[in-house]
C-alpha cells in the first residue's frame, strides 16, 4: 500500500486531537485516502518527550529540531499547531519551499500572513488548507469554496470564539459576573490562560479575515478590521437587552453593501428570533447569505482537540488523496 508521511509541528492540545482522531478512524481514513497516513515526526519543542499523553506515540517520532522535518524527503504533508504568528509562518513557509503540502489551524498565521503563504503554495505547486483555522469542526471555508461558490456571498456574519460566547450566555442566563465566568470557562480549557486574543475580539478578527478573503476575495489584515471585544460589557446592559426581546453577542460581520464590503468585530444586540441569538455557551455558527442559496446556517463546536482534529485531519486526507493518486 502507498504510504502518505507527515510531520507535526507541536502536540498540544490540538496536536493531540489530531493524532487521536487518526488513531480512532485509521481504518476509514486509510480506506478513502487509498494510502496509509502516518504522522512519522512530530516536533517538540520543549523537548517533553517523555510527557504522558493519552495517545500512542514513540520516543522516535519526536524532534526538537524543525529542519528534521522540513529536510526529509520521505514527508509530504507538513501540519502546523504550534499557534501564534512566528515562528509558524515561518515554518509553514519554509515547509512549502521544501515541497510539501501544509495543513494549519493556526488563524494568527494564516491571517496575518496570508499573501505570503497562499503566494508560496502556488509558487510550489503544493496545497495549503487551514479548515481548522475558522469555527474549528465547522466545515465553513470548505462550504463556502465548494458547495455554494456558486453564489455571490451578501452576508457573513459568525459567532467565532467559544470562550467570549461562553462568557456572555452565562452572564445573561445566570446573571454572572464576567470575571467569575472566564474562570470557569479557563477552568473547562476553553480559554486560553491569556484570554485577551478572546475577549479582545482579536481571535474573532483572524477568523473574519480569513473569511472574507475566502467569500469576497478581499483580504483585509486583522488589524484593519475595525474590533471592539467584551470587556465593557456589564450585566446591567445584557438585562436591558433581555428587556427588549434581545441577546447580545460578538459577532463577526462581513456584508457587501453597494460594490463595498463593510466589514467589523463587536457586540451586537440580535433579536432573539435571529438564528444566532439561539447560539449559547462554547458553540460557533456562521450565518451566510448567498444570492441564490438565501440564508444558511453552519453550527458546531468551535473549539476543542476532536472537533478541532476532525478538520485538521479531513485537510490532510484531501491532500493524501491527491498526492496517493501521483505517487
Ligand atoms: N480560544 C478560542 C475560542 C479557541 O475560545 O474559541 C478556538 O479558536
Amino acid at each position: 500500500m502507498k504510504q502518505i508521511n507527515v510531520g507535526l509541528l507541536g502536540l498540544g492540545n490540538i496536536g493531540t486531537g489530531s493524532y487521536k482522531t487518526l488513531e480512532m478512524n485509521r481504518e476509514k481514513i486509510v480506506a478513502v485516502a487509498g494510502a496509509d497516513i502516518r504522522i512519522v515526526k512530530i516536533l517538540e519543542r520543549e523537548k517533553n518527550f517523555d510527557k504522558e499523553r493519552d495517545i500512542d506515540v514513540t520516543r522516535e517520532q519526536f524532534t526538537a529540531d524543525p529542519d528534521e522535518i522540513f529536510n526529509d524527503p520521505e514527508i509530504d504533508i507538513v501540519i502546523e499547531l504550534l499557534g501564534g504568528i512566528e515562528p509558524a509562518s515561518t515554518f509553514m513557509l519554509n515547509a512549502m519551499n521544501h515541497g510539501k503540502s501544509v495543513v494549519t489551524a493556526n488563524k494568527a498565521a494564516v491571517a496575518a500572513s496570508w499573501t505570503a503563504l497562499n503566494e508560496a503554495a502556488k509558487r510550489n505547486n503544493v496545497m495549503f488548507r487551514f479548515e481548522a483555522a475558522v469555527g474549528g469542526g465547522i466545515p465553513i471555508l470548505n462550504a463556502l469554496t465548494t458547495v455554494l461558490q456558486a453564489n455571490e456571498y451578501e452576508e457573513v456574519l459568525g459567532i467565532l470564539n467559544g470562550t467570549t460566547n461562553y462568557i456572555l450566555t452565562q452572564m445573561t442566563d445566570y446573571g454572572l459576573d464576567y470575571d467569575e465566568v472566564l474562570k470557569i470557562a479557563q477552568e473547562k480549557g476553553f480559554a486560553e490562560a491569556d484570554p485577551t486574543a478572546d475577549v479582545e475580539g482579536i481571535d474573532v478578527a483572524n477568523k473574519l479575515s480569513i473569511l472574507m478573503a475566502l467569500a469576497f476575495n478581499k483580504y483585509v489584515a486583522p488589524t484593519d478590521i475595525p474590533t471592539e471585544g467584551i470587556t465593557k460589557i456589564t450585566k446591567k446592559q445584557l438585562d436591558v437587552a433581555k428587556a427588549n426581546g434581545c441577546k447580545v453577542k460578538l459577532i463577526a460581520t462581513a456584508r457587501k453593501v453597494g460594490d463595498k464590503i463593510e466589514y467589523s468585530v463587536g457586540p451586537q444586540e440580535l433579536p432573539v428570533s435571529h438564528p444566532l441569538a439561539g447560539v449559547s455557551n462554547e458553540f460557533n455558527a456562521v450565518f451566510v447569505k448567498g444570492n441564490a442559496v438565501d440564508d444558511l446556517m453552519f453550527y458546531g463546536k468551535g473549539e476543542g482537540p476532536l472537533p478541532t482534529g476532525s478538520a485538521v485531519m479531513g485537510d490532510v486526507l484531501e491532500i493524501a488523496k491527491v498526492i496517493a493518486a501521483q505517487k
